[in-house]
């Protein structure tokens, strides 16, 4: 079978060589960045589908959230850069930004605030959730499990057709996962789960409930709390990666927003996503020494050896994630501000970074650093372990998510995912009976 392209007039027409068939695809532009054609009727009018495992060249939804330029590295939520957002916003600003489309004003900013950290405690009983859980268990497993749970108590916002149950259920993601999170890790280390405060704002509450104890007072470190909004800013969407795929994919099938951002969790949880922040500070740790940095380099470039230079490479990004830029600058600034002279993991990872973006290795294949590179040495030099690297990322990324789910729910063109497949295994057979095999 082939097939003959034409294009012309904001379309292109393919038919199908040897056959009648044919479809005119018409051209869909967006604000910025490659135009898509709409394929959607390539099946009913010539009975082919499309090829692409991975994704790479298919837009699985229309979206106005986030916008990344791979090829200079820049990426924009609704529209702002992500430099200015780190430097200039809040979290909470930014979580807003992404679920209504547009930045507040001081009073609304402030009621959304308020909403978001009335709904901060988690239902009583679910404390006991913790409990079955082994305290060696991966917090990111707690976090799967616990998140899921959240269906089973909040019945009352379950509606994915009422406008006011999404909203509600979207503030009670993004103010109980940090509960969940702090939760998950005070259980790790055997000590007394700390109630949310919200006085303190979103980001103070959660280093709050992650570092205090109820045997002397606690105040969070201006320098952390700085470091953590603008880590948790940094981590806040990322349009159509594999968690938000896999949430918007999760939330087709019209299931409630509990369970599809668990399932978002899940897909985050791997090395090759979110899992890479933790794998980024366990491979600094194998390599242990600058004089390493060769031989490690060279088992990453061997085609039979399976090691990658975890926090390097992005299915977008083809030049330096914009991200990563934020991200070495802010670890300079944390280590500084707390009076970390010389980390040796810094600086390691610089010279690594140094070395891999001088190889042929690397440039060839434009694998330049991404935001787990460097988030993981700042993550620990505020104390945090590197179980939880992975959680943060899920804390942070709970905003996008749902921002995508509501979306999702709210378009009119809406429908179940469905992928289809090229099937290559065997054509129909009769069955053959035990005793004749
Ligand atoms: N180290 C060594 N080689 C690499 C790496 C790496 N980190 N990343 C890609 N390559 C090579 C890969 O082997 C392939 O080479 P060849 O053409 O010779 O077969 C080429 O570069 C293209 O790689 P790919 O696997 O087709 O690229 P992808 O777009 O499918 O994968 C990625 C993207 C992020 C999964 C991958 O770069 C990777 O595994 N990186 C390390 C894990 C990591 O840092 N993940 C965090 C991503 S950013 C945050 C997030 O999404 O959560």
């Amino acid at each position: 079978m082939s097939a003959t392209a034409s294009t012309g007039g904001g379309s292109v027409t393919i038919t199908l060589d040897g056959s009648n068939k044919t479809t005119s695809m018409k051209l869909m532009e967006g604000t910025v960045g490659p135009a898509v054609f709409d394929i959607r009727k390539l099946y009913d009018q010539l009975g082919v589908f499309t090829y692409d495992p991975g994704y790479g060249s298919t837009a699985s939804c229309e979206s106005k959230i986030t916008y990344i330029d791979g090829d200079v590295g820049e990426l924009l939520y609704r529209g702002y850069p992500i430099e200015q957002l780190a430097e200039q916003s809040t979290f909470l600003e930014v979580a807003h930004l992404l679920l209504n489309g547009e930045l507040a004003d001081a009073s609304s900013q402030k009621e959304f605030d308020l909403g978001i950290m009335r709904h901060t405690m988690l239902h009583e009983q679910l404390r006991r959730f913790f409990d079955g859980f082994r305290r060696d268990a991966h917090p990111m497993a707690v976090m799967c499990g616990v998140i899921g749970a959240l269906s089973a108590f909040y019945h009352d916002s379950l509606d994915i057709n009422d406008p006011e149950h999404r909203r509600i259920s979207a503030f009670r993601l993004i103010a109980k996962v940090p509960t969940i999170a702090a939760w998950a890790y005070k259980y790790s280390i055997g000590q007394p789960f700390i109630y949310p405060r919200n006085d303190l704002g979103y980001v103070d509450n959660f280093l709050y409930m992650m570092n205090a104890v109820p045997a002397e007072p606690y105040t969070v470190p201006p320098v952390l709390s700085k470091a953590m909004e603008r880590w948790f800013i940094l981590h806040a969407d990322h349009e159509q990666n594999a968690s938000s795929s896999t949430v918007r994919l999760a939330g087709s099938s019209g299931a409630n927003p509990f369970a599809c951002i668990a399932a978002g969790v899940a897909s985050l949880w791997g090395p090759a996503h979110g899992g890479a922040n933790e794998a980024v500070l366990k491979m600094l740790a194998d390599i242990g020494d600058v004089k390493n940095i060769p031989q490690f380099l060279s088992e990453v470039k061997d085609k039979n050896n399976h090691t990658r230079l975890m926090g390097f490479g992005h299915r977008v990004y083809k030049n330096y994630d914009p991200r990563a830029k934020i991200m070495s600058q802010s670890a300079h600034e944390v280590l500084k501000e707390l009076g970390i002279k010389g980390d040796p993991l810094l600086d390691l990872a610089m010279e690594l970074e140094r070395i891999a973006l001088s190889d042929d290795y690397f440039v060839s294949r434009k694998l330049y650093p991404n935001v787990d590179f460097y988030s993981g040495i700042i993550l620990k030099a505020m104390g945090l372990p590197v179980s939880m690297f992975t959680v943060l990322f899920a804390v942070a990324r709970t905003t996008g998510w749902i921002s995508q789910w509501k979306e999702m729910i709210e378009d009119p063109s809406q429908r179940i995912g469905r992928p289809r497949q090229i099937y290559t295994g065997a054509g129909r057979r009769d069955f053959v009976p035990m005793g004749k095999r």
